[in-house]
C-alpha cells in the first residue's frame, strides 16, 4: 500500500461566511457554494470543504467548535485502498460511502479517511531570477505578485497528549505507511509520505497544557517571493498572521501562518528539505535553531548532537 497526500480537508465552521472569505482570499478555486457551504480545489486536485459545525453528515471531532472534521488521504490505487481498508478493520471500525472512500478514526479520535488519490498536473511558472552568474530576467523588471496563489496542499498538524504519542505515531507509520523522518523528544515526530518526499507530511506534536487539537495545514507556494506576497495581502483583509515569517527549524521551510476561521491555522510555506525512502531517521535532543527568522518566537537555541533514531 502506498500513501501519496492528503486528498481533501473538511471543517465544521460556526461563521461559515468568514470561513468561505478565508479560503477565497487564499487563492483556492472555488468549485461549490451553497448557503452554509462551499468547496475550494489546489491546482492539483485536492479540496478543502467548508461545512456548517451543526451539519450532522461530518464526522465528530475530539474537539469542540471550529475545526476540521475531517482529513483523506490519497493512496496510489484500489488495491492499496482495499489492503488498508482490510488492515485497520483488524482493530477499528471502518466505514465505506459510495464513493468508495473508507473512513476510520486514529489513535486520538480524530476521523480521517482513505480514498484512491486523483492528481492532476499544474503548469506551473517559476519566477525567472537572477543570481551570480546567472540571468533569469533581462531587460524586465520584477513583477508584483497580485494576489496568493497556492500550489498544493502538503502537510497537516495536529497537537497530541504526549501521553500515548509514540502509540499515535506508530499507527502512522506501522499502519497506514508514513515513514519517520526526524523526531524531536521535545515537540514529537515528523512523518511523510514515502518516496521522494517533503520532510513532513503529517506531524504529530506534543501538548501538555489543553486537551487534543487540530493545529494547521500548510499549502506549498511557488517560492519565497509569494509567501512574502501572501503575508501582508492576508492583513490588509483582516486575516491575523501568528507566526512567521522565517524558517522552521525542522523541515526547514519559509513560512508564515495565519488564523483560519474554519479552525486551526493555515501555513503558507516554500522550499521544504525533501527527502527519500533511503532517509534514516534522526532523533533530536533540543531544537536546531531556525536558519533565519523575523519572529522571535521561533527557538534560536544552538544546534544539539543528534542521534539516530531506535528502529
Ligand atoms: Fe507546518
Amino acid at each position: 500500500m502506498s500513501i501519496q497526500r492528503i486528498e481533501s480537508v473538511t471543517y465544521g465552521v460556526a461563521d461559515v461566511a468568514a470561513g468561505i472569505r478565508f479560503f477565497d482570499d487564499i487563492g483556492l478555486e472555488k468549485v461549490e457554494e451553497g448557503s452554509q457551504r462551499a468547496s475550494f480545489r489546489t491546482p492539483v486536485n485536492q479540496f478543502i470543504h467548508v461545512r456548517d459545525i451543526g451539519d450532522a453528515s461530518l464526522p465528530k471531532s475530539p474537539e469542540s467548535g471550529s475545526t476540521m472534521r475531517e482529513i483523506v488521504w490519497g493512496v496510489d490505487s484500489q488495491a492499496s485502498l482495499d489492503a488498508l481498508g482490510a488492515e485497520l478493520s483488524r482493530d477499528r471500525e471502518v466505514s465505506a460511502t459510495p464513493d468508495g472512500t473508507l473512513h476510520t478514526r486514529d489513535e486520538t479520535g480524530f476521523a480521517i479517511a482513505f480514498a484512491v488519490s486523483k492528481p492532476i498536473e499544474a503548469k506551473v511558472e517559476p519566477h525567472a531570477q537572477n543570481s551570480f552568474g546567472a540571468t533569469g530576467r533581462l531587460n524586465r523588471r520584477f513583477q508584483k505578485i497580485p494576489k496568493p496563489h497556492p500550489l498544493r496542499l502538503a502537510h497537516a498538524v495536529f497537537l497530541i497528549r504526549p501521553e500515548g504519542g509514540d502509540k499515535a505515531c506508530d499507527f502512522y507509520l506501522n499502519r497506514v505507511g508514513l515513514k519517520l523522518t526526524d523526531a524531536a523528544g521535545h515537540l514529537g515526530k515528523f512523518m511523510r509520505v514515502p518516496g521522494i518526499a517533503d520532510h513532513h507530511s503529517l506531524l504529530l506534536m506534543w501538548i501538555r497544557k489543553i486537551p487534543v487539537k487540530f493545529d494547521h495545514i500548510a499549502f506549498e507556494m511557488r517560492g519565497f517571493d509569494d509567501v512574502m506576497s501572501t503575508g501582508p495581502y492576508m492583513e490588509e483583509r483582516g486575516w491575523k498572521p501568528t507566526w512567521g515569517p522565517g524558517r522552521q527549524p525542522l523541515g526547514c521551510h519559509m513560512f508564515w501562518h495565519f488564523d483560519n476561521p474554519c479552525g486551526g491555522e493555515v501555513e503558507f510555506f516554500t522550499d521544504m528539505d525533501r527527502f527519500d525512502d533511503t532517509w534514516e531517521p534522526v532523533t533530536w535532543q533540543g531544537s536546531p535553531g531556525s536558519p533565519w527568522t523575523l519572529d522571535d518566537q521561533i527557538p534560536k537555541m544552538e544546534n544539539q548532537a543528534r542521534v539516530p533514531a531506535k528502529p
